[in-house]
């Protein structure tokens, strides 16, 4: 049916209902460095991101706020939601948003084909449903609260009390799909990524799903159900959807074929929604289940998920006004591994920044260019004679390239860099055995000079081409130093050791400044 061909990438679509804080930006800026590896890989990409905007928890939050639920949402989507994405430069290729005509035709389409297949019908619901989850809570998702909510019973994950909800809802057949997901599960090992969150999801389902109600009455800020419009889509059925609405579902049938199914990169927090309800509704219509679905970690504050209903929520810009949005990518992409969790500190981000981006790559690329330019006038050497030193090192950039290429496509990102970095060790290590600038002190030493100096200039060239998905802004403008040809973004990153320079190269700024002060640092 589909030939998936394309490497097709998703994040979550976020609520509206606030601004971005640095978990969301985390998922962004992981989802781009795979989009933009395989696109500079020359796989045929395609990045989506978005926002959920309709539900309970968009609905209040605008209402306290004095406006529409629509104003509110077209308001945080231009002031936070798409801004976030210029902050930390996400190269996506579409932003679809809920509210977008192209997604509510086509949820209704896809509801309509559920309805005459025969897996919805109509139900009471009783039960718990957490706003902040927009989420139906059974009774062992619930914990006692603490503090002024000492004495009832709140959602583990908002510490807040859910509301008792009783309802005439359609429901989906949901429980019919215990064992296809298993099957799926079982038959294709990676399909949900890391291990520890394929096998909570599936101990989960091993305990048998039940039917899931998936339409509201009791407000109406949601995609009208097709056939009664009393009822609202409930807003997970809703936000899942846009993941082939967006690629062409009900609209565009080539295109759908060309791009599903997709890679969805996700907390997680959400990971059950991705794994367990989204493949089943999937299976129902017939469609394919998702390529993969990898539920990556929390950043923690002080051992909490860091979220803004517990007000720890730190503002992307908080870092990048300081430490600029390589540093931004960088951090997070490195220190942390991927799938699991990591606690942020401004202290671990300032002395990373300082060791591995200024000292470490940073300080590498302006030593090999400034001394180009002292002893050779800015031209490179070529026709050098090559040392089984320089011979090594022309060895490790291949071995590197085929390592972090074979990290990425196991989603290991921080592998990945892990990797490269190998490269940014040697070739310091190497500067500092080979001593150039005593070569440059004996004429007869001119040959050695040229072949130490030709050698570390095509390791920098291979790093900047390497790290350009991970820092595409200093990695551009060491490309730019180096006169490499074309646009760094399209140098086949498979290839990164035969990049092409004009052989010449000119002066580079630091790429990784001082920085004197640490914003919000406490
Ligand atoms: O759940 N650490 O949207 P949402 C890491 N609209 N990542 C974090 C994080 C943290 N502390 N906090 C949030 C929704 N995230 C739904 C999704 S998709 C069809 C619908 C990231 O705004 C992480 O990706 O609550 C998490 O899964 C997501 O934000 C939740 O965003
Ligand atoms: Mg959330």
């Amino acid at each position: 049916m589909s030939d998936g061909s394309s490497f097709y990438i998703t994040t979550p679509i976020f609520y509206v209902n606030d601004v971005p804080h640095i978990g969301h930006a985390y998922t962004e800026v992981a989802a781009d460095v795979l989009a933009r590896w395989h696109r500079q890989a020359g796989d045929p990409t395609w990045f989506l991101t978005g926002t959920d905007e309709h539900g309970q928890k968009i609905l209040r939050t605008a209402t306290a706020n004095g406006v529409t639920p629509k104003e509110w949402a077209d308001r945080l989507v231009a002031t936070a939601w798409q801004p976030l994405l210029k902050t930390i430069e996400i190269s996506n290729d579409d932003f679809i948003r809920t509210t977008d005509e192209r997604h509510e035709t086509n949820v209704q389409l896809f509801l309509q084909r559920l309805f005459d297949a025969g897996y919805i019908y109509t139900g009471d619901y009783e039960g718990f449903y957490c706003v902040g989850c927009e989420e139906y809570k059974q009774p062992g998702d619930l914990v006692d609260g603490t503090g002024q909510y000492e004495g009832v019973q709140v959602c583990a994950i908002h510490s807040k009390p859910v509301e008792l909800l009783q309802e005439r809802n359609y429901f989906f057949r949901m429980s019919d799909f215990t064992q296809p997901l298993l099957d799926l599960y079982e038959s294709n090992p990676g399909f949900i990524q890391p291990e520890s969150v394929r096998n909570e999801i599936v101990a989960f389902v091993k305990r048998g799903l039940t039917d899931l109600s998936i339409s509201r009455q009791s407000f109406d800020w949601g995609i009208k159900v097709p056939w009664d419009d009393t009822h609202v889509v409930y807003v997970w059925f809703d936000a899942l959807l846009n993941y082939i609405t967006a690629a062409g579902y009900g609209s565009d049938d080539a295109r759908f074929a060309e791009l599903w199914p997709a890679t969805h990169i996700v907390g997680k927090d959400i990971a059950r929604f991705h794994a367990v309800i989204w493949p089943a509704m999937l299976m129902a219509a017939g469609l394919d289940v998702p390529k993969q679905v990898f539920g990556h970690g929390w950043l923690l504050v002080g051992g909490e998920k860091m979220s803004k209903s517990k007000l720890t929520g730190i503002a992307p810009n908080q870092i990048t006004d300081t430490f600029g949005s390589d540093a931004f990518r960088y951090y997070f992409m490195s220190a942390i591994n991927f799938g699991q969790d990591g606690s942020f500190s401004w202290e671990d981000l300032s002395a990373r920044y300082q060791a591995e981006l200024a000292n470490g790559f940073g300080n590498l690329a302006s030593r090999v260019v400034a001394m180009l330019i002292r002893y050779f006038d800015g031209r490179v050497p070529d026709a050098v004679t090559l040392a089984e030193a320089d011979e090594n090192l022309r060895a490790l950039e291949h071995r590197v390239v085929a390592e972090a290429d074979a990290a990425i496509e196991r989603l290991a990102i921080h592998e990945a860099i892990g990797a490269v970095w190998q490269l940014v060790d040697e070739l310091n290590g190497y500067i500092t055995a080979q001593e150039p600038w005593k070569l440059a002190k004996n004429p007869d030493d001119r040959p050695r000079l040229e072949a130490v100096l030709a050698t570390a200039v095509h390791g920098v060239g291979t790093l900047a081409v390497l790290l350009s998905p991970v820092i595409p802004e200093a990695t551009a403008k060491l490309w730019s130093a180096l006169g490499g040809v074309g646009e760094i973004g399209e140098v086949p990153i498979r290839a990164a050791f035969d990049w092409q320079g004009s052989g010449t190269v000119t002066a580079l700024e630091p790429l990784f400044p001082r920085v004197e002060t640490i914003e919000g640092a406490a």
